[in-house]
């Protein structure tokens, strides 16, 4: 089985476009792939570094959701970034080899900085973000990195160092590809983008009753003031949903009863409401079983980190060697 790798940042909890955009993709790769998910906390402290002390919290949190979405702990290897410190080993490595250059051209590094401007980001951790992103990948030599387009440039940075550590010191890393899907994309319930930031999610945490309050008062096409006007779904936040969870026969019910206005919008977000529970009350309710019994996350996580570090240190051991630094072997025990 081909190895895929995949890492979250834990940032906060996870709602309905992360869950669509990545989690259900994770749960999907399980089935075919070996699979490593972690959480990047690392990576967190990167823009948290004043805040530090809510990354802990959320770490247990996302894995809870990840858990809830249906990731199975039989299946994939679960574990957290800073417990497997050999990251960190590579990462001093990669650095040494790293062209300043490369991680100040990368788009994505611009972006964020621009929209972080209130963060002071002009720190060495930061810049260096996709060179531990390498490290992440490598050590465990993916094949295949599941991430959104956002993250494309972070995987050629890691292909161009793979390249160039095989180039100095000898074949060891294979070059990752990235594992794009298509995906239905949610609004916020104002129809902006859906982030936390904005308070317009819907959480993998939120229980059934909050939900539907959230959908009941999401904001719909705009044009159709009255019950009477007929609607534009494709220029309805509602819908968008329908796209996302109701089948093909709901959603030809809804254009053409939003469309010639024989359905209202309650009717509508009723409709979407009863498929969303389809999908997501077993979600709802395996969640609430994670959440009651941390211990058993906890031992889940020390599990996979376990798993996980015995990958990253023979890679590790093959690494000292392809750079010449086999003489520390043993040296140190032996004394
Ligand atoms: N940078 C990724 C993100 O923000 C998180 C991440 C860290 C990651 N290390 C990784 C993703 C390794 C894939 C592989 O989404
Ligand atoms: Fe949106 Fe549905 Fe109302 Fe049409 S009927 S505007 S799709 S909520």
């Amino acid at each position: 089985m081909a190895r895929v790798l995949s890492g979250m940042r834990p940032t906060g909890k996870l709602h309905l476009g992360n869950y669509l955009g990545a989690l259900k993709n994770w749960v999907e790769l399980q089935k075919e792939y070996e699979c490593f998910y972690f959480v990047a906390d690392w990576h967190a402290l990167t823009t948290e570094y004043e805040n530090p002390s809510q990354i802990a919290d959320y770490s247990l949190e996302i894995v809870i959701d990840w858990l809830a979405a249906g990731v199975d702990p039989n299946r994939a290897t679960l574990f957290v970034q800073s417990w497997i410190k050999e990251h960190a080993e590579l990462h001093l490595l990669f650095s040494m080899i790293t062209p300043v250059s490369w991680l100040e051209r990368n788009p994505t590094y611009k972006e964020i900085r621009q929209e972080l401007k209130h963060k002071d980001l002009a720190t060495y951790g930061f810049l260096g973000y996709p060179v531990l992103q390498a490290a992440d990948i490598l050590i465990y030599k993916a094949e295949y990195v599941p991430v959104g387009v956002d993250q494309l440039p972070h995987l050629e940075l890691t292909r161009e160092i793979a390249r160039r550590f095989n180039h100095f010191y000898g074949e060891c890393f294979p070059e990752p590809k990235a594992k794009l899907t298509e995906i239905p994309k949610v609004p916020g319930t104002d129809g902006r983008k859906m982030s936390k930031s904005y308070n317009n999610a819907i959480y993998l945490a939120d229980d059934e009753k909050t939900i539907w309050e959230k959908i009941r008062t999401m904001v719909t096409d705009t044009n159709r003031k009255r019950r009477k006007d007929p609607g534009d779904p494709d220029k309805c936040p509602v819908f968008a949903f329908h796209l996302a969870f109701s089948p093909e026969d709901v959603r030809q019910e809804v254009i053409e009863g939003c469309r010639n206005a024989s359905i209202g919008c309650v009717d509508c977000k009723k409709m979407l409401f009863e498929h969303m529970m389809r999908e997501l009350s077993p979600v709802i309710k395996r969640r609430r079983e994670y959440a009651g019994n941390r211990e058993l996350v906890m031992d889940i996580l020390a599990e996979g980190s376990r798993k996980a570090r015995e990958i990253a240190k023979l890679t590790m051991a093959e690494v000292m060697e392809r750079m010449g630094f086999s003489l520390q072997k043993g040296e140190l025990e032996k004394r």
